[in-house]
């Protein structure tokens, strides 16, 4: 899909297969519906009298062929009230557009969506996104193409965007919308095909495409020398090696201390001897969506030549029970020195990230955030709209959130202390990997928050939104990007 920007442009003259038009409830016009309506002698007008679309939000029509107008199509999206319209509210819009287009045989369009909106930025994103997202598929496994897939899939290869934002925000976008791509493909291969070793390939790929970017890679003998007990703790169990993937991005002048990313990357969690039940077990070939995030955040700040440096760490291990796997009751010592008794090797995550936390030190980092698909209990928290977010910085914390409002990707500030802390005591070493009673995101962020007290953190818990359903959603790519994005100015 390709994307253009232009400042303006007559409605009525576009000659494109559909051009898309914001109406606001109760029928009233935006400024490219009025220009439509006086050019079509009141079709529109007339239109709306019939009563059956009044504007409300995310709400669809398509009418063809109106009198001296060029396009064969208008497509009228309702956008609610309109004092009310915003970026949230215009992704929406731009979801529904999406959905509404993949029923037609439209190749290029033009989009008025924005034009009531301040942040044109957003509405350059948010469509790049929202219209990339909906003509994304995963059929890699498919023998041949579904036809029902076949039929609702979309068209269209051109896409103009009438807008005030300069242009460089539409390649920021573009690069956005990639990292999201790639983002989701990664999380939705299959554990089979996306193994530790799979992710050591992309990275591989994310260096040799971009000249800023560099890679090391540690296999688990070089992690056994610098005493990484926990991260092989996990990683001992599976046939397939564990790796620590490093990607390094040097947008910026040597001095200048990096910002790290840190992703869970747990190809599969079966959740070892401590073993998941069946239902649903399919969905931990997801595990890895914190690495997926992290690679796709790569790849956006690449293409978008992004002035900072950036060290990207992806903790990548598979958890399997078999006779090398770690038993409940295990005690393993940490890169950092803490003992940490493995009370449940289904809390694994905490196990690989506290070693690539700990390592991560040695780059100096300005700051470091770290994603993980890492409790079930942040779903019970926040569902499946907002990701958990655990800090020990007040000013991090709150430039990540406004980051995630900015791009429609939030996240929501739990809270964090020494009584949580307390809960994850051992009788036997210094931490727990689990603790006793409620909280459990909070605890996990706790747990972390001990490997991390050197230099400011955040750790973003993606359990409920790095995938819906059955498909990887490419979260938090944006927010990510939108922060790094914001802290680049
Ligand atoms: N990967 C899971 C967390 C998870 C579960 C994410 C379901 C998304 C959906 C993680 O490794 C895990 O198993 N966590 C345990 C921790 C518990 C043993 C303290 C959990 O949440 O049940
Ligand atoms: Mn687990
Ligand atoms: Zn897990």
């Amino acid at each position: 899909m390709n994307f253009l920007t232009k400042e303006t442009a007559n409605p009525s003259q576009e000659c494109v297969d559909c051009i898309i038009i914001p109406v606001y409830e109760n029928g009233v016009f935006s400024v490219s519906a009025k220009q439509i309506d006086d050019k079509s002698s009141q079709e529109l007008t007339n239109f709306l009298k019939i009563g059956d679309f009044t504007g409300k939000l995310a709400t669809i029509e398509v009418l063809y062929n109106l009198s001296n107008i060029v396009a064969k199509r208008v497509m009228l999206v309702g956008c609610g009230k309109q004092d009310d319209f915003d970026i949230e509210r215009f992704q929406r819009c731009m979801t529904a557009v999406g959905k509404a287009l993949k029923d037609t045989t439209v190749v290029q369009v033009t989009s008025w969506l924005g034009e009531a909106l301040d942040d044109q930025i957003g509405v350059v994103r948010e469509t790049v996104l929202g219209l990339s997202g909906s003509a994304y598929s995963f059929e890699y496994y498919k023998s041949k193409k579904d036809n029902d897939a076949a039929e609702s899939s979309v068209s269209v290869e051109q896409v103009t965007i009438v807008t005030a934002a300069n242009d460089a925000y539409l390649s920021q976008s573009v690069g956005v919308a990639e990292g999201v791509e790639l983002a989701k493909n990664l999380a939705n291969h299959p554990a089979n095909v996306c193994t530790p070793a799979y992710l050591v390939d992309v990275a591989e790929d994310l260096s040799n495409s971009f000249d800023a970017v560099s890679l090391e890679v540690l296999e688990e003998a070089e992690m056994e020398e610098l005493g990484m007990g926990a991260f092989i703790s996990v990683s001992k169990g599976s046939k397939l090696g564990g790796k620590l993937i490093v990607l390094q991005y040097n947008g910026a002048d040597k001095e200048t201390p990096a910002v790290a990313l840190v992703g869970k990357g747990i190809t599969f969690d079966t959740g070892g001897i401590s073993l998941k039940p069946g239902a649903k077990m399919d969905e931990m070939k997801f595990d890895m969506g914190g690495a997926a995030s992290v690679l796709g955040t790569v790849r956006a700040v690449a293409s978008m030549h992004l002035p900072i440096n950036l060290v990207a760490v992806v903790a990548a291990a598979e958890n399997m029970p078999s006779g090398h796997a770690s038993k409940p009751g295990d005690i393993v010592t940490s890169m950092s020195g803490k003992t940490i008794e493995v009370l449940n090797t289904d809390a694994e995550g905490r196990l690989v990230l506290c070693d690539a936390l700990t390592y991560v030190a040695k780059y100096n980092p300005a700051v470091v955030i770290d994603i993980a698909t890492l409790t079930g209990a942040c779903i019970v928290a926040l569902g499946h709209h907002i990701s958990g977010l655990v800090s020990n910085d007040d000013s991090l914390a709150a430039d990540i959130m406004q980051a995630g409002d900015m791009c429609c990707d939030e996240a929501w500030r739990l809270p964090m202390n020494a009584k949580y802390t307390k809960q994850l005591k051992s009788e036997f070493a210094d931490l727990g990997n689990i603790a006793a009673g409620g909280g459990g995101t909070i605890t996990a962020g706790c747990f972390l928050s001990e490997f991390t007290k050197d230099y400011t953190w955040a750790h973003l818990d993606i359990a409920g939104t790095a995938w819906k359903g059955k498909a990887a959603t490419g979260r938090p790519v944006p927010l990510l990007t939108q922060y790094l994005i914001n802290y680049s100015c």
